[in-house]
């Protein structure tokens, strides 16, 4: 950070919350084709028939324009969710909730983000064995990398940190798209 910033303390307005359930930052980590993306669409359905307000903030997409001049270097994936985390605290302080699919391997980059994003953070570890992954493939990036086009690729020479401690595991394996809503929506959102 500069030198010479000064924190501007401003008064929140209750009033400008928008919607009465307490806004949440569900993080979906995983590996890539592990099922984050078609989760935090199918997630987005299901919380807008509640009535919450909620944003995607998506890997791939973030790659776009936030992130665009981060690649996949560790120090990179570290600064991409460091940038996420901070955008979600944002979008949780006017009431929106989040929903966060970003690959986020390393333990330490999602330990900054609960930090940064305090007790709204929920983690979900959207858990599938690479070899499904690679099997699925369904942006045809593991055979780009078998082809030696991609390098520092995760899960396969860039690591995976396994979450310790998720508030959630939702196997991709093992339970259909409706199954996982479901099971999320029991846990981490308060319904049946
Ligand atoms: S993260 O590691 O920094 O959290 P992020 O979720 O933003 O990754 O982006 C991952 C997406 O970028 C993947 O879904 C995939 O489509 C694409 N991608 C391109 N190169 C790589 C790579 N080397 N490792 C992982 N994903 C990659």
């Amino acid at each position: 950070m500069s030198d010479n910033v000064t924190w501007q303390a401003y008064q929140k307005s209750p009033s400008v919350v928008l919607s009465d359930l307490p806004p949440l930052s569900l993080w979906l980590t995983g590996l890539s084709g592990s099922g984050k993306s078609s989760l935090a669409q199918a997630l987005y359905t299901e919380l807008i028939t509640v009535k919450r307000h909620i944003i995607i903030l998506d890997g791939d997409n973030i790659r776009h324009g936030l992130c665009k001049d981060l690649g996949f270097s560790a120090d990179d994936r570290s600064e991409n969710i460091r940038r996420v985390a901070e955008v979600a605290k944002l979008f949780n302080e006017t009431g929106i909730t989040v929903i966060c699919a970003f690959i986020s391997p390393f333990q330490s980059d999602r330990l900054l983000a609960k930090q940064i994003i305090g007790n709204a953070y929920k983690e979900i570890y959207i858990k599938c064995s690479l070899a499904e992954c690679q099997k699925r493939d369904p942006k045809g990036l593991y055979k780009k990398v078998d082809a030696g086009l991609i390098r520092n690729f995760t899960g396969i020479d860039s690591p995976y940190e396994t979450p310790t401690t998720p508030d959630i595991v939702v196997d991709t394996e093992q339970l259909s798209i409706e199954e996982a809503i479901q099971l999320i929506s029991i846990e981490l959102l308060g319904k049946s």
